[in-house]
């Protein structure tokens, strides 16, 4: 058996069960199977496999084929053109999530040494990023799951970065430090919701990571709330948010006192980011 008839054999199984990406799916999963690098695949069709190259990919593949992320087989996901490591006790980051990124660092751009708290810290994306896109922050970042933060100090050592990481619920455990940047990417789907969502989600993310009481604003209110005590003057929280979540989200920044409150659109133009400022 060559590479090629391999390769067909993968995307024909991801095909006959509906997958969206077969191909692509397929030739990831056969570089990673048989350890060749994508020139070496296009070029060289006709090598021939060994028997542990064809076991391995089977394997990979059947366990696509059980909706498992190719992020988890693969064991990491690329993020903000960096590597991190995931596993079933972080979310996989998420492209939207890089808008959150692109303006955290453009609020960054307007303090000097600027202290960041990123809630709901996960694989350790938006901490790491932010923290190696701006080296002269102070970042410290948060998490209730012990798993998670053993995840991402494993991805703060392997991109040479190095937030703070304390396990803690939400803010609670921050008592006198002060900051002027609060992110989140927190839980925001809908418990009713949950069962709609992609099998793969469904059944290998956190659940922990996902769904939040409250219709899905129940921790959303709450970082919006506890942000106050622990934010400085002119300080801002900037949060990514579920597609109908806008206009429930800016209420509750307006009740809460704060300004200059501004939405932002992912790239399939739903409503994704909002940022707020806090003024005495
Ligand atoms: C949507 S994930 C975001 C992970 C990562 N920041 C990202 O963007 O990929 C939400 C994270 O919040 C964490 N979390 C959930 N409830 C929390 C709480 N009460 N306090 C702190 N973290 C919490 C979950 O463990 C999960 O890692």
């Amino acid at each position: 058996m060559n590479i090629k008839e391999l390769y067909d054999f993968g995307r024909d199984a991801l095909l006959n069960q509906k997958f969206e990406n077969p191909g692509l799916e397929a030739s990831v999963l056969l570089l990673e199977a048989t350890g060749i690098d994508k020139l070496n695949f296009y070029k060289n069709h006709d090598r021939l496999v060994i028997d542990s190259e064809i076991d391995k990919y089977k394997e990979l593949i059947e366990r696509r084929l059980t909706s498992e992320p190719v992020a988890y087989i693969l064991g990491k996901k690329e993020f903000y053109s960096r590597e991190f490591s995931v596993d079933g006790n972080v979310l996989i980051p998420r492209p939207e999530t890089e808008l959150l990124v692109d303006k955290a660092i453009i609020i960054l751009k307007g303090f000097d040494y600027p202290s960041i708290l990123d809630v709901g810290t996960g694989s350790g994306c938006i901490a790491v990023t932010l923290k190696d896109e701006i080296p002269d922050s102070v970042c410290v970042a948060t998490d209730i799951s012990y798993g998670a933060l053993q995840k991402a100090k494993q991805n703060s050592k392997s991109n040479d970065c190095y937030p703070f990481f304390i396990k803690g619920n939400l803010l609670e455990f921050i008592k006198d430090s002060k900051f002027d940047l609060i992110v989140s990417n927190p839980p925001y789907v809908r418990e009713k919701l949950f069962h709609k969502l992609d099998r793969g989600v469904r059944n290998y993310e956190p659940k922990s990571a996902l769904v939040a009481g409250d219709n899905g604003l129940g921790i959303i209110s709450k970082i919006i709330s506890e942000s106050m005590r622990v934010l400085k003057n002119e300080g801002w929280c900037l949060l990514e948010i579920g597609f109908d979540q806008s206009v429930k989200v800016i209420e509750m920044f307006e009740l809460n006192g704060y300004k200059e409150i501004e939405v932002f659109r992912d790239l399939s133009g739903i409503d994704r980011v909002i940022k707020a400022k806090w003024k005495k």
